[in-house]
């Protein structure tokens, strides 16, 4: 399993990349607009920070607009996923943005009918949201349990991305399921790397040292 980031702030970004454990970036509108910056601008500053897949929204809701928008973020790095909705049209734009050779990220996945419908339209990419799952009282890991079980018994190429991970035990839980990759807040990210038995053995070790 790969780690992708999940945010647009590019400081964290930065400080995550200097971990050297970061394969990719995932970013949404809701990241992009909490930034207050021109979309464009940010893409183009995280495609220089991260050298792997960014995967970038489309806000259009029909075929054509998506496959405009996404010719365009295409020109901004070579290293741009388009991110696509979920639809009938958003199928309808991978299907075809796929037989162009453009990689394309689908996103808001909550079932395995809907995940073997963007691998099937050629999705580089599906994104099933696990945390989202989790707050409606559905179980986010099972169905990445179920979407990856499918995929292996049908050699499905597309890779999937746990995403909305809200704490270390997605993290865990998407790992266990044998994901592809997992896309991580920040702070989430950050908190996967601490342990109080770390914290605890390292005062000791320096209490015995200075003694
Ligand atoms: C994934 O690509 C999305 O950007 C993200 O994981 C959504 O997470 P949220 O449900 O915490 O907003």
């Amino acid at each position: 399993m790969k780690y992708f980031i999940d945010t647009a702030n590019v400081d964290e970004i930065k400080q995550a990349s200097e971990l050297g454990i970061i394969r990719g970036v995932t970013t949404n509108p809701s990241l992009i607009a909490k930034e207050g910056r021109k979309f464009e601008d940010v893409i183009e500053e995280i495609a220089n920070i991260v050298d792997g897949p960014i995967s970038a929204e489309v806000i259009s809701l029909e075929a054509e607009g998506m496959i405009e928008e996404a010719e365009d973020l295409q020109k901004i790095h070579p290293n741009i996923v388009i991110k696509i909705p979920m639809t009938a049209e958003g199928i309808k734009a991978t299907s075809i943005l796929s037989k162009e050779l453009i990689k394309v990220n689908v996103t808001l996945v909550f079932s395995v009918t809907q995940a073997l419908a963007a691998a099937m339209a050629g999705a580089a990419y599906v994104s099933p949201f696990i945390g989202r799952l989790d707050d409606v009282g559905a179980n986010g890991v099972a169905l990445l349990e179920e979407i990856m079980w499918t995929f292996q018994r049908y050699d499905i190429k597309t890779e999937v991305i746990a995403a909305s991970i809200r704490n270390k035990e997605h993290i865990v839980a998407a790992a266990a399921a044998g994901v592809d990759i997992a896309t991580v807040p920040y702070k989430v990210l950050m908190d996967s790397l601490k342990h109080p038995l770390t914290d605890q053995g390292i005062e000791k070790f320096l209490k015995d040292w200075n003694k």
